[in-house]
């Protein structure tokens, strides 16, 4: 499918505008409120999704947006929608700490198209567009031939809601420490797909993500190989909210550790 070249680079203008207006701030003393007991959002966070929406509006505008700050349609609409995280990682950026990064995904009727992530940190704008492989700094990526769970790094992240399921999230994490040569937790959740495309990881798994943490990493992933299913194998959707990508030769072992997890607990995962 051939795509308006002004969607990619409309996508990746909005992401390394983004990059640099966090990194004017970065170890800044920024405005911090909480959206819950551990669930930040800054005013760089407000300040660049409405840079992004004014771009939108004056490039696109009849398209959709849907941006964690100012909301959008719960459901994919029919159509154009623009999928937008001003800052994954903002727990991260709002301690200095420097693995952060903004996402993009352009879905039409629910499908990303197009896709740009960029990490300002190390400068790294991953990209892809359908049926067009997936990019860093417009070299071709493609995930890892790990082929065994004791081969594999894996990486996962904890909702917003872990103190509320803690033990079902350390559980979990617990069966792929288990069984994988390591487990990283990086804070980004883009990120982790983006490495997972790029083969400097193996595999990724999270529960109760929204469709701005996933809906750019996931088309970054496919385009480079990999495969993103929910928990139980089934079809993803950036609203699906669960999440198991990994570089498709893995896949099945780890929806396997998963099943296995749940048959041990009482309820199945959100
Ligand atoms: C979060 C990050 C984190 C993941 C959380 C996300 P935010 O996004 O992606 O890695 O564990 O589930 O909500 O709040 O930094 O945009
Ligand atoms: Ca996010
Ligand atoms: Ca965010």
């Amino acid at each position: 499918m051939t795509h308006d070249p002004l969607l990619l680079t409309t996508a990746v203008e909005a992401v390394t505008r983004a990059g640099a207006m966090m990194m004017a701030r970065l170890g800044q003393d920024v405005r911090i409120d909480k959206k819950g007991a551990i669930d930040l959002v800054t005013e760089v966070d407000l300040a660049i999704e409405r840079t992004f929406r004014a771009l939108i509006a004056d490039r696109f505008p009849t398209h959709a947006v849907l941006g964690e700050e100012f909301g959008g349609a719960a459901e994919a609409p029919a159509g154009p929608c623009w999928v937008f995280d001003p800052i994954d990682g903002t727990t991260n950026f709002a301690h200095g700490l420097p693995i952060f990064c903004s996402s993009v995904a352009l879905e039409v009727d629910g499908d990303a198209q197009v896709a740009a992530i960029f990490d300002p940190s190390r400068q790294e704008l991953f990209t892809a567009e359908r049926g067009g492989g997936a990019r860093l700094n417009g070299r071709p990526i493609h995930v890892s031939r790990a082929d065994r769970i004791v081969d594999a790094m894996l990486v996962t992240g904890f909702p917003y809601d872990v103190h509320q399921r803690v033990e079902e999230i350390v559980g979990l994490f617990a069966a792929f420490v288990g069984q994988a040569r390591a487990v990283r937790r990086l804070g980004s959740a883009a990120i982790d797909l983006c490495y997972v495309a790029a083969g400097r990881l193996d595999g990724f798994w999270e529960s109760d993500l929204k469709p701005w943490d996933i809906a750019g990493g996931a088309l970054i992933l496919q385009e480079a190989g990999g495969r993103i299913t929910t928990y139980d194998g089934g079809r993803f959707s950036s609203r699906g909210r669960q999440v198991v990508a990994s570089n498709t030769v893995l896949h099945d072992q780890m929806i396997a550790i998963v099943r296995d997890f749940e048959s041990r607990q009482s309820g199945p995962h959100r």
